[in-house]
Formats: structure tokens, sequence, C-alpha cells
């Protein structure tokens, strides 16, 4: 039977830190202030926005709510960052996707100034994630890398799968196994029998958003599993990975909820922090 892998126990002890940072911040009269950037009326993204803003709030982060009709002109939302990007109050900037359709998303992101880009999805950002240099990491990817590192498993030379190809988790989350010596495989929608690659995997990473996608004979006896899906299903929440089955082979596995999702938020407040205290640093 697999070790649960605990992200909301996780998050509690990034925030503990995250918590002395901030008091050491205020202390020198800096208020760590993350700009929060909604366009429309998606009721996941608000759902998602209000749990980060709550999070800001509960450890001394501040919050400014910028929320936009799903209507307005790309423009509009680039004029707004550039306006927060010269905003010496403001240390981080976020723009929840998706963005309306109309909107070209990487042409957006890459107004934010990369030293405010705590979603660490502008271009200046994920080319340092690919160089292997220093930059914001993105916040999904980096928390699966402590959930990960969290079961004590020495990552370098093991094989991973990633099961996912976007900028946001899939691709980034590669890199970075990458960067830390694991042997990586990305598959993804077209993929010809996932499951013979799957199966090879001591780590193993799900970011596919299909509901059960991985099933247990998918699954390496003993692997380390991290199931980044989000799915709704009869109202209960489900991830990419067939819990109670899979649950009974691999080695550690991540929870829906309480796993990567709790992780998720918990980055993004240290990458908040950490922008702050390079305004003083550096
Ligand atoms: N939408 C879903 N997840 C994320 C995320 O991590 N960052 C942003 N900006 N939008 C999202």
């Amino acid at each position: 039977m697999a070790k649960l892998i605990d992200g909301k126990a996780i998050a509690k002890s990034i925030y503990d830190n995250i918590n002395l940072r901030v008091r050491e911040l205020r202390s020198k009269g800096v208020i760590p202030k993350l700009a929060v950037v909604l366009v429309g009326d998606d009721p996941a993204s608000r759902l998602y926005v209000n749990s980060k803003e709550k999070r800001a709030r509960e450890n001394g982060i501040e919050t400014e709510e910028y929320h936009l009709d799903g209507s307005v002109a790309e423009a509009q939302v680039t004029e707004l960052i550039k306006k927060l990007n010269v905003d010496d109050t403001v240390h981080g900037i976020l723009v929840q996707l998706p963005l309306p359709k109309h909107m070209d998303k990487q042409r957006v992101l890459s107004c934010i100034s990369p030293d405010k880009d705590v979603d660490g999805l502008h271009a200046v950002n994920a080319g340092a994630l690919m160089t292997g240099s220093r930059g914001f990491i993105p916040c999904t990817p980096k928390g699966i890398l402590h959930l990960v590192k969290s079961t004590g498993i020495d990552v370098s030379g093991k094989r991973c799968t990633v099961v996912g190809r976007s900028s946001l988790v899939g691709k980034p989350a590669a890199l970075l196994m990458l960067n830390s010596d694991a042997t990586v495989t990305v598959c993804h929608s077209r993929t010809a029998d996932l499951g013979s690659i799957t199966k090879e995997a001591d780590i193993l990473i799900c970011a596919a958003g299909r509901p059960r996608l991985i099933t247990a004979d998918m699954v390496k006896p003993g692997a380390v599993v991290i199931d980044v899906g989000q799915n709704k299903i009869d109202g209960k929440w489900c991830g990419d990975v067939d819990f109670e089955p899979v649950e009974k082979i691999a080695g550690y596995i991540t929870p829906v909820p309480g796993g990567v999702g709790p992780m998720t938020i918990a980055m993004l407040m240290q990458n908040t922090v950490e922008a702050a205290e390079n305004t003083i640093v550096g």
C-alpha cells in the first residue's frame, strides 16, 4: 500500500518559513504585495484567485485584485500590467489563466516584468529553467518537485515520466526533473501505448487533465505517483489517477484534493516573498 504524500502538511511547513521571511521584510519596511489580474468570469478561476488571495492575507502578503470584463481589449490588460511593473509597492504580478480566447496568452504574459513574474511564465523565466539558471519557477512544477523530494528518494538517475506537455505544468515539470538528473520522458495525448511508458517510471507525474487516465496496470510497483489532475465528477474532485487501485501498487501517491493543489499556492507565496526580498538584496 502506497504512503500518502500529504501536500497540506508539507505546505504548512513552507508557510512557517514564509511567515518568518515576511516578518523580516516588514521589519525592514517592505510589505510584500501580490497583484492579481483576473479577466472574465470563469468560475474555476474565480475560486483559484480567491484561494490565492486568502492565503496571501493569512501570511502577511498584501493583495490587490484587478478584475476586468472578459470583453476588454488585450491592450487594456497589457497597459495595466505595464503600470504594475513600475509600481514599487507591487512585488509580484499574477495573470490568472485561462485568458479570453481573443487574447494572445504569451503576448500578455511577456508584458510582465520578469522580476515580478511570480508564476514563472514569462519567456525569460522559462528560458532560465531551460538553461538551469536562476529565475522564477512555475508554481505547480516547483510544488511537484518538493513533493517528490519529501519522499526522501534520490531523483538522480531515476526514470521519470511526465504525462502532459502544457507550458504551465508538463513542460516545466519535465525540465525541473531533468535538472535534478532524472531520465525524463514526456507523454501526451498523441503518445502511442501510454501504459508501456508510464509502467517504466520510478516517478510518474500525471498532468493530462483526464480523469482516472492512469490505471493500476500502467504503474510500476513502488513508483512515486504525483497526480496534478483536478477534475470534478458528480460534484466530487478526482485526479488523473485511478486512486484506489493505484494506491495498492505505488510506493508513494498524492491525494486529490490535498496533494499538489496546496503546494501550488504555497509556491506562489514563496515566489512572491522572494520577489520582495530581491528588491532589498539586489
Ligand atoms: N490557471 C490554472 N493554474 C494556474 C496557475 O498556476 N497560474 C495561473 N496564472 N493561472 C492558472
